[in-house]
């Protein structure tokens, strides 16, 4: 039997899209692994990434949909949010042992937490966009509250060092809305404590000291709310 050429296209876009409507009804069955990056001495493509975290793909695609006219940017973002999301995760199972907590949020949030620094004036990121870094966390609550992820929107705001008071906010006249910004949720804190360990331009995990070093810079309660999450969080 002779197909038309228009058919056997018609059937290849039923075939993808069955493809694509199967991936998504399917994917809360599929087998949960634990995420292993493994990616502090390597360099996975971005497909070994969505292999390792088949289950997790959305935050690429999002990172993606923005990043996809700056490249240079794409790739800090990237190295230091699997980093930050390697490290939270291994504390959140380590917490899960006690209590309750929502890992795959975890994950998904940690790989999300920065995604506002595009637009922020950073060069060394090579990010060029007309905003203080200070309010990558807003802008990237803003971006995640309009792709409709209001939780994950809010650990974006609410991961900078220990997190931000209003009080911070208006003694330090920082350029941000006078709003509590402290993480408020267990999963909000895990996500805030592992970013204190990773920075976006120097390699390699800090130390403890060092990051109550760059805390006691601002504020001493600051170390105080860092001592208690790491007595709580390290394994
Ligand atoms: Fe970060």
């Amino acid at each position: 039997m002779t197909r038309r050429r228009g058919d056997a296209e018609k059937n290849d876009q039923v075939v993808s899209l069955f493809t694509l409507k199967m991936f998504f009804t399917l994917r809360p069955l599929r087998l949960r692994v634990k995420p292993s990056f493994g990616l502090c001495n390597c360099k996975p493509t971005q497909k070994e990434l969505y292999f390792t975290l088949g289950y997790n793909l959305q935050p690429f695609v999002l990172i993606d949909k923005y990043y996809v006219g700056n490249q240079e940017s794409k790739k800090i973002l990237l190295a230091h949010s699997l980093q930050v999301a390697k490290l939270a995760v291994s504390v959140a199972t380590h917490v899960e042992q006690t209590e309750a907590v929502d890992i795959e949020f975890v994950e998904q949030a940690a790989l999300l937490h920065d995604i506002g620094m595009l637009y922020t004036d950073a060069p060394k990121l090579a990010c060029f966009g007309d905003k203080p870094y200070i309010c990558h966390g807003i802008i990237g609550a803003e971006l995640l509250r309009e792709e409709g992820l209001p939780r994950h929107a809010l650990v974006c705001e609410r991961h900078i060092g220990v997190g931000l008071s209003v009080a911070d906010i208006k003694q330090q006249e920082l350029p941000l809305p006078h709003r509590d910004m402290s993480p408020q949720n267990l999963e909000e804190k895990i996500i805030a404590y592992a970013d204190l360990f990773y920075s976006k331009t120097v390699p390699g995990k800090r130390t403890v000291e060092k990051v109550r070093s760059s805390l006691a810079r601002f504020d001493s309660k600051k170390v105080d709310i860092f001592n208690r999450w790491h007595q709580k969080f390290q394994p």
